[in-house]
């Protein structure tokens, strides 16, 4: 074993070339196919982004039309799937619920998974693209004991989320463009990050020619852990407690860098951001506007900034180079939004979709063989039976 190089946690270690997303954690620099994030933020739809991440190009108006086009009408979701989404207790977790219902969609979706037949991939693609929203709201409604909305295929593409979320059949709901507007800016934020744990992950089940939905779901199931998407419940149930503790923000600073304590500052540190993350810097102002257009007064927000300050002051966090990542202030405007806090990471994942698309297609596209990691045996060597009776 001698030729085997361990890296836990593949700190250094490449596992592909990708043509889809730059990213330089010391300058904090972040594009997507060239684009930058700051620009593609504050100018481009999320289908857009889709498209760029998806096939390589800004999409020109017919190609953003005809795309969007399909997604709008992929939005309903076979029948039979909420028989499925039914049997699930009120309080599961809708991360949890949305990985299944993704992974039951090879079962309703079983058409030629074979990545020679372009035509069948492309339908997975879109169906994906449609459908993960609706499937996402079905959790939201049910924890409400509310009746689920079905699309509704006159409206863009973060209004019919929104709209699918909040509306009732009682009453007239009108989506506020603000809303949308914010909405559309935290899924373009989210959706690619290159090689990170769930994208990795995605990648990896997908190298078996495992087919999308699969590889999609094993995605969800990554990005649902506190280290990685699920950060932004946990900033802010942290940012509650907190709250509730007074608003005692050098308590829980001290906890953090108290290695036996077994708490990590939530929302802080990356693996390759060793400067400021640039989707915070942008998540940070769009908090602030967000909140004030909306004239929400959240009293975290003022503990969120009080706390980022002390950490950067800090020695410890100073040292380590650790800054606040893109899951410190999102939470915030989720809530401003209506979103609950267990709902967070589902948005998360309906923004990372077309970053876990790209990247499948891409691994399939350029042939990558299976991933098989390697390993150092650390165990006995050769042992004789023991039969039970003598153990
Ligand atoms: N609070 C306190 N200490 C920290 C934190 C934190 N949030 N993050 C890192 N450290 C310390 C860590 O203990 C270590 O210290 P030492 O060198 O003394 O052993 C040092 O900083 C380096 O950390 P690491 O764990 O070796 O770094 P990593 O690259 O393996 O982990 C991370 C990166 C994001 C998992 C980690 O920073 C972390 O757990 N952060 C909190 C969870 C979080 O916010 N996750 C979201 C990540 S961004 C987007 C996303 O993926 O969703």
């Amino acid at each position: 074993t001698g030729y085997i190089t361990i890296d836990n946690g593949f700190k250094n270690t490449g596992s592909t070339k990708s043509s889809i997303t730059f990213l330089d954690g010391e300058l904090g620099i972040l594009r997507y196919r060239g684009y930058s994030i700051e620009d593609l933020a504050e100018k481009a739809t999320f289908l857009e982004v889709s498209y760029l991440l998806i096939y390589g190009e800004l999409p020109t108006e017919e190609q953003y039309k005809e795309f969007e086009y399909e997604i709008r009408t992929h939005t309903l979701v076979n029948e039979d799937m909420r028989k499925v989404f039914e049997g699930f207790p009120v309080n599961a977790h809708p991360m949890g619920v949305l990985s299944s219902l993704v992974s039951a969609m090879s079962a309703f979706y079983p058409d030629s998974y074979d990545s020679n037949a372009p035509a069948d991939t492309e339908m997975h693609i879109i169906r994906m693209l449609a459908k993960l929203p609706t499937i996402a709201t079905w959790s939201y409604k049910k924890s409400q004991g509310h009746p689920v909305n079905y699309p509704n295929n006159e409206l863009d593409y973060c209004s019919n989320f929104l709209n699918m979320m909040f509306a009732l059949p009682v009453e007239k709901y009108e989506v506020d463009p603000v809303v949308s507007k914010a909405l559309n800016k935290l899924l373009i934020l989210h959706a690619d990050h290159e090689q990170n744990c769930s994208t990795s992950t995605v990648r990896l089940v997908g190298s078996s020619q495992a087919n999308i939905y699969s590889s999609i779901s094993a995605g969800i199931g990554a990005l649902w852990g506190p280290l990685h998407g699920g950060a932004n419940q946990e900033v802010i149930e942290m940012l509650e407690a907190i709250k509730a503790d007074g608003g005692d923000t050098q308590k829980y600073i001290n906890m953090a860098k108290d290695k036996s304590s077994g708490f990590r500052l939530f929302g802080f540190g990356h693996r390759v951001y060793k400067n400021f993350d640039p989707r915070a810097r942008i998540i940070k102002k769009a908090a602030d506007d967000v909140l004030s257009k909306l004239g929400v007064n959240d009293p975290v927000l003022e503990i969120a900034k009080t706390l980022e300050q002390a950490a950067l002051e800090d020695e410890y966090f100073v040292s380590r180079k650790l800054y606040p990542n893109v899951d410190f202030y999102s939470g915030i405007i989720y809530r401003a939004l209506g979103i609950p806090t267990n709902m967070f990471t589902v948005m998360f994942a309906i923004g990372r979709l077309p970053g876990w698309i790209a990247q499948w297609k891409e691994m399939r596209e350029n042939k990558e063989p299976i991933g098989r990691p390697r390993q150092v045996y650390t165990g006995p060597t050769h042992r004789d039976f023991v039969s039970m009776t003598d153990r």
